[in-house]
């Protein structure tokens, strides 16, 4: 499997915050048939949490490539960022500074629970015209489409990429987003599942739970695909 949002980045945002909470994680995700991690750190928030494009998060990514290959972890890390749409986004788009998901055209795309659906319809249309391919983290978490879930019919209609939390299907983050994920799952709106995981207990990037609740309550979703092979597309570069 491939897990496309994982904040395993040691000491870069809210994720692992030592290179030994990182492999850990990584052990739990291999242990559970993980072998490709996208590293998404939180980027563009209002803290010190940055991580536009530069050397130094390239480097970041390579040295935790290196400490797993060390460690005999068999974990392939890929380059990406979760990248939040607020204060001069679009500057920032503007100029490239920001991590696509294994430096392809998918930029994967947070906005605030409360965002204003007219301002997230706007974010997508200046990726698009950017030239890439809005991935949006976790849209089950958003108010706006929990409450008027038809909004992700038209957000698919337009090409953009649903990524549901496994914390979501799961019911760890909540009720709205429980029963949403539920509901886009059954529609055939989501194109991934990644485990947004931040830690190697809670939020964890173990995916076994996860494959349990698709097996017993989504018997008509297909697991392979959402987990393997439209994250597999995406890290090649490839259209889906
Ligand atoms: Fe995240």
């Amino acid at each position: 499997m491939l897990d496309l949002h994982c904040h395993i980045l040691p000491g870069l945002d809210d994720g692992a915050e030592t290179l030994g909470v990182s492999l850990e994680m990584a052990v739990v995700a291999a242990r559970s048939g993980v072998e490709y991690i996208f590293a998404t750190p939180h980027c563009n928030t209002h803290d010190e949490r940055k991580n536009y494009r530069s050397a130094e998060l390239i480097a970041a990514y390579r040295s935790l490539q290196s400490a797993l290959d060390e460690n005999g972890i068999p974990i392939r890390i890929l380059s990406g960022a979760e990248v939040l749409a607020r204060g001069r986004f679009e500057a920032h788009l503007e100029a490239e500074a920001f991590m696509t998901l294994n430096a392809s055209r998918y930029l994967l795309l947070e906005f605030y629970f409360d965002e204003d659906p007219a301002y997230m319809e706007h974010c997508f249309r200046a990726v698009e015209n950017a030239g890439m391919v809005p991935v949006v983290a976790h849209p089950e978490r958003y108010y706006c489409l929990q409450q008027s879930p038809e909004l992700a019919n038209l957000w698919v209609d337009r090409g953009r990429v649903l990524q549901v939390n496994k914390g979501s299907i799961l019911g760890e983050l909540g009720e709205g987003a429980y029963l949403t994920s539920a509901l886009l799952l059954r529609r055939g709106l989501v194109s991934v599942i990644a485990s947004d995981a931040h830690h190697f207990y809670h939020r964890n990037p173990h995916m076994g739970a996860l494959l349990e609740a698709l097996d017993r309550r989504f018997p008509e979703v297909d697991a392979e695909r959402l987990l393997r092979t439209v994250p597999m597309k995406i890290a090649k570069d490839q259209s889906l």
